[in-house]
Order: C-alpha cells, then structure tokens, then sequence
C-alpha cells in the first residue's frame, strides 16, 4: 500500500468535500430558485422571425391555470412584447429569440437569465410567488440604445 503522508490525507479529504459541497449548492439552488440552465431549443431563421409562427405574434399564451408561455422577439431596441401581466404563483416559460443582433434576457430578481442569439430560441421558466412589477432589461451590448432596452412583468 502506498504511504500518503497525513497532512496529504487531509488537503485531499478537504478537496473532495468542498467539490461535494459545491455539487450540493449547485444542486439546492437549482431546485429551491427554480431556474433552470439556459437552453436552446430550437433554430430559427434569423430573418424570417415575423414571419416564423409563433414568433409572428409574439405575447403570453395560458397554457393551464397558473402556467403561461411567453414568446418574445428581442430586436435593437425593445423586447416585443414589452409588459406581460400574470397572477402571482404563475410559472412562466419564456422562449426568446432575436430579430437581429446577441442580446440578453434577464429578469434580475429572479435568476431568469438567458443569452439571445440570432437563429436560436432561448427557454428559460420561473415561478413568479411574489406579486409585484418584475424589471427586464438586456444584459448583452447591443449597440448604441442597449441601455433603453427594457420590459416589465406585472405579477398581481
Ligand atoms: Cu439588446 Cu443590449
């Protein structure tokens, strides 16, 4: 058997329990914020968004009581729609693309955060408890108006 000098034993136990652990916070908070990795879902093209069903009408579908999708299309500068409204409790999947140029989506409060790119749809989902009027802003450099780049999301 191989000697592993003590004071080795200790900085190699610690290692493996701080991994562990952050696998544990990753784990917690994906769970009790209730976001979820951003992730793409499909491809679009890129020109044709007003076009592409259903990004040609862009706005909140109700799916179920208390479950919406909310298609957006991210364009220099504005996100279409610009206010969406829903009651508190409601879990909302947001599918995102953009007409033009990288932007982002990000919704600070609550950990809602994807990045736009042209020719793909972002997805993202979050239980909106809190009644309250939710700022969304695009948090990638779009050009010269990126910082006008606003919505609201009005939980009620
Ligand atoms: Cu769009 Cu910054």
């Amino acid at each position: 058997m191989i000697h592993v000098h003590r004071y080795e034993r200790i900085w190699i136990t610690s290692g493996v329990v701080m991994l562990a652990f952050f696998i544990a916070v990753l784990a917690a908070s994906a769970i009790v914020d209730g976001f979820v990795p951003n992730s793409r879902v499909q491809t679009i093209d890129p020109t044709k968004v007003a076009q592409t069903p259903p990004f040609d009408k862009p706005g909140l579908r109700k799916v179920a009581d208390g479950v919406y999708e909310a298609y957006y299309v991210a364009q220099i500068f504005s996100f279409t729609p610009h206010t969406i409204s829903v009651p508190a409790g409601s879990r909302v999947t947001f599918y995102v693309t953009s007409a033009d140029v990288e932007h982002g989506f990000s919704i600070p409060e609550t950990g809602v955060n994807a990045m736009v790119t042209p020719g793909w749809v972002s997805s993202v989902s979050y239980t909106f408890q809190k009644a309250g009027t939710y700022l969304l802003v695009c948090n990638e450099y779009c050009g010269s108006g990126h910082q006008l780049m606003a919505g609201q999301v009005e939980v009620k």
